[in-house]
């Protein structure tokens, strides 16, 4: 979700106010999302390079977090939203966990969206914990999570900093110039239709039916 700072800067406003507005566009693109029939949806809101940032946009971009942990549970309730979180916990402040767990546990319910929150998340260093306790690929890719078909990056950037390197491996992605603040339902419209106009062959050839070859074989 790039681009908060550059939104509020261009408007002579503090980065912080960027992040809220990053968090409105958040909410309204769930909706949708759920709307699209999208199963999960992952948001990069907190890399573990982040940490890097000054201290006072951290604790701004942490007080967000609780901001919309405690106001957007009732909302995921009401729109059959499951939220949850993926990263490191042991480094979040102590008033986050507690609300993550909570709002895990209220909304596992939900049906419609699967929304995913990439807080303090390091997609190398999730590969490396599920390696170190996977002994199968089966269980290492579990251990992971599911493969992304979409990668949306915003903001005009060109590169994946770190986010779901594995589950990747065979997304479409697709470059949206809007800063994530700017970023509403009419533009995941285009990233979609970009998405279906795309030939997905997973390293396979187009036309070509494995079990046609099969019984071609055998005859
Ligand atoms: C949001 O955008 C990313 C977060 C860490 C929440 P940025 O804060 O990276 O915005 P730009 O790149 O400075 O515009
Ligand atoms: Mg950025």
């Amino acid at each position: 979700m790039d681009g908060n700072g550059r939104w509020a800067q261009r408007r002579g406003l503090p980065r912080a106010e960027g992040h809220r507005a990053g968090a409105r566009s958040l909410r309204s693109i769930v909706e949708a999302a759920a709307a699209h029939r999208i199963g999960t949806l992952t948001v990069y809101a907190f890399s573990s390079d982040n940490w890097r940032r000054p201290r006072a946009e951290v604790a701004a971009l942490m007080l967000l977090f609780r901001h919309y942990l405690t106001e957007e549970v009732e909302e995921c309730l009401r729109k059959g939203v499951r939220l949850s979180a993926i990263g490191r916990r042991d480094r979040l402040p102590g008033f986050l966990t507690p609300l993550i767990e909570e709002a895990e546990r209220r909304t596992r319910g939900g049906d419609r969206l699967h929304l995913r929150l990439a807080l303090d998340y390091s997609a190398r260093e999730a590969i490396v914990r599920a390696a170190a306790g996977a002994r199968t690929r089966e269980a290492f890719s579990q251990a992971l999570g599911p493969d992304v078909d979409l990668l949306i990056r915003t903001a005009g950037e060109r590169r994946l900093s770190d986010f779901l390197l594995w589950e990747a491996a065979y997304a479409e992605l697709v470059f949206a110039d809007e800063l994530w603040p700017d970023f509403d339902a009419a533009c995941l419209d285009r990233a979609l239709q970009q998405f279906r106009s795309r030939e997905r062959r997973f390293g396979g050839l187009t036309g070509y039916d494995e079990a046609w070859d099969a019984s071609t074989a055998i005859a």
